[in-house]
């Protein structure tokens, strides 16, 4: 990435490569303006307008993408766009003090860019490196463990206008810091192993269809016997989703192999954007083989010869690193056509970068992104199975679900079930993070309690965990034997760790501020909703607050549960429910009164009115003498 200089409003020179490069096709949109983003720090009207005619596009849709992920703008940022990670966690590390140090030293207020353009300072959401915070991004290039000393030398880079490319290696160094494996983590698969099983099960199967035609055929719709028998494993695995929402594995695939036409898509979703989970990455990181062999088994057992990876923007610093792994595949014939020389088994993956929106990991959102468009949830049903990337057939998975995959097709369904409880088959990777000597990624099988991991990550005095980040559950001291699986404690991976030290209220505002910046605005209940419990939220943190507020936050998540279009909006309320319920103390300690207390002063907002008429009188305030 360089730091450009001249004329940010005109097209770059390499426009056209860049379109070329994407084909012209509408739908690599996000990725072409990406590119621009990345070579021009903006993308002006005059650019916008280029590029939808290029793409044959209105230039509508081309500002209205702008206009939604956090990474592109119309206006110029600084040359070095600096961004502080703003999770929790980031916060007890103390990421703003640095931040307003930073701002110091380059002259520079938060927010604004700097008056010569070289630089602007700002915060962004959780950067997913919450085990070696605080972070920050570069022109979206990732920089852990910030420390004064760290800043002045990033300080002394930009004011020296050193490029990107020139800084010192050891600032980008991204630790992966396992610290328990079990049987995802320990695999020893070699590339291919997995689907050179699934390939075998599939001929053992055709053996077995040759001498029983008539049952297969009525069990499995006539098709191809050797996917049905990998996809018969992942049923008998009872995998479920790594996602969050836990859907079953199998019963997921069955639709999209099931659903009507000859396209079908398989999609990776690694967006992971919810705050205080990071174990996507060092699955994308340290075991790419699996991922992609995983992606690859799903599509000979769905019939999908295309698949992509949906990579958040904040990882960028994976994208070449994966892009090789792809490479390396494609020589040892694991992808491309004729897969280890099956005839007809036909795939390929391309990886699509996000452009900082949360809302893209839920999975309408991720296709319509795919698809160049802003990440808005679709409407559901039709469900992605049968409508999904441009309308066809797509499978959606987490990425640890789809490694999952690749180890139930080595070793059988049944193998897999054996492992953690009754209702969640198989082990769950958690990313601790928090109030704890060794944070990081941590292997279990389902069943484990809140308590071992607690003790196995070094934390003490603990007061809280914040389970499957903002949008899941916080737990106290008297549940920590409380079990990681689906039927108890489910998560999508996120383990945050608070001790006594902290203030829970802190915790649970800084989330609602996430979901308010979050929030992609489509629906009414969710736009307002979320800006309105960070208003109260605030107004709380600042004495103004009252029991009628608490009340008050209570009627909002029945509001958002009830009318709210997507996952976002439903959960937005549960860290303050969760920690009102539990910590409630820490919330009234700063209720001002007992009274109510708007938010909002209506009578200070008449007193332009009085002072444009000449009135002072009683009648002109609101309240009036009785
Ligand atoms: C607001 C929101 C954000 C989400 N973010 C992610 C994410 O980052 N990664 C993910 O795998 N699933 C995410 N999901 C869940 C997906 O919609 C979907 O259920 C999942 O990708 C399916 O994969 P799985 O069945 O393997 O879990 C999110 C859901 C919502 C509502
Ligand atoms: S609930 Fe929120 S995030 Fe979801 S569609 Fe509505 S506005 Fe967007």
């Amino acid at each position: 990435m360089t730091e450009t200089r001249g004329d940010s409003a005109a097209p770059p020179p390499e426009l056209a490569d860049i379109l070329a490069r994407h084909g012209g096709k509408p739908h690599r949109l996000l990725q072409v303006l990406l590119e621009i983003q990345a070579s021009r720090q903006r993308i002006s009207p005059q650019v916008a307008a280029e590029v939808a005619e290029s793409l044959g596009v209105p230039v509508a849709r081309v500002r209205g993408v702008i206009g939604f992920y956090a990474f592109l703008a119309e206006k110029p940022w600084g040359r070095y766009r600096v961004l502080f990670s703003d999770n929790i966690t980031d916060r007890m590390l103390g990421n703003m003090e640095l931040l307003t140090a930073l701002c110091e030293k380059l002259w520079v207020e938060k927010g604004r860019m700097s008056e010569d353009g070289l630089v602007s300072v700002d915060t962004t959401s959780c950067t997913g490196l919450c085990d070696q915070g605080p972070a920050i991004l570069v022109n979206g290039r990732a920089i852990a463990n910030i420390t004064p000393q760290r800043l002045e030398r990033i300080a002394e880079l930009i004011l020296a206008q050193t490029p990107l490319e020139d800084w010192p290696d050891e600032l980008f160094t991204i630790e992966d810091h396992i610290r328990r494996k079990d049987i995802l983590l320990e695999h020893g698969l070699q590339p291919g192993d997995a689907l050179r099983a699934a390939l075998a099960r599939g001929a053992e199967s055709q053996a077995e269809q040759a001498a029983n035609a008539r049952s297969w055929r009525e069990g499995h719709g006539g098709g191809p016997t050797g996917p049905a028998a990998t996809l018969e494993e992942i049923k008998r695995a009872n995998l479920r989703g790594r996602g969050g929402a836990g859907f079953t594995t199998g019963l997921k695939w069955e639709a999209c192999r099931n659903a009507p036409g000859k396209i079908r898509y398989v999609v990776c979703n690694a967006d992971e954007g919810e705050p205080g989970t990071f174990k996507d990455r060092v699955l994308l990181r340290a075991y790419a083989d699996l991922v992609f062999e995983g992606m690859t088994v799903c599509a000979y057992a769905i019939g999908a010869s295309h698949g992509f990876l949906y990579l958040r923007g904040e990882y960028r610093f994976l994208l070449e690193p994966l892009n090789e792994v792809l490479a390396r595949r494609r020589a040892a014939k694991l992808l491309g056509p004729s897969i280890l020389g099956e005839a007809g088994f036909d795939f390929d993956i391309e990886i699509h970068l996000g452009a900082g929106a949360y809302v893209c990991g839920e999975e309408s959102a991720l296709i319509e992104s795919l698809e160049g468009k802003r990440g808005v949830p679709r409407n559901r049903p039709p469900y992605p199975v049968t409508h999904g990337y441009l309308q066809k057939p797509t499978t959606v998975n987490n990425v640890e679900t789809f490694c999952a995959a690749a180890l139930i097709a080595k070793h059988g369904g049944d193998w897999y079930r054996a492992i953690g409880t009754a209702k969640s088959a198989g082990t769950k990777l958690l990313s601790v993070a928090g109030d704890c000597a060794r944070p990081g990624i941590y292997e279990y099988p389902f069943g484990t309690s809140v308590r071992q991991v607690l003790e196995d990550c070094g934390a003490a005095n603990t007061l809280a965990v914040q389970i499957s980040g903002p949008s899941g559950v916080c737990i106290d001291g008297s549940e920590f034997d409380r079990r990681i699986a689906f039927e108890d404690l489910p998560t999508a991976g996120a383990f945050t760790v608070f001790d006594s030290r902290r203030d829970m209220f802190e915790v649970a505002r800084n989330y609602t501020h996430f979901f308010a910046h979050e929030s992609c605005g489509f629906c009414t209940p969710c736009r307002v909703g979320t800006a309105m419990l960070k208003a109260t939220m605030d107004k709380i943190a600042n004495g103004h607050g009252t029991p009628y507020d608490l009340a008050e936050i209570e009627k909002l998540d029945k509001v958002l549960h009830l009318s709210a279009h997507c996952g976002l909006g439903h959960t937005a309320c549960n860290p303050t429910l969760d920690t009102l319920k539990r910590f409630r103390p820490m919330y009234e300690r700063r209720l001002k009164s007992l009274d109510f207390e708007p938010a909002f002063d209506l009578d200070g907002a008449l007193a332009r009115a009085r002072q444009m008429t000449g009135r002072d009188d009683a009648g002109a305030h609101l309240e009036m003498e009785p």
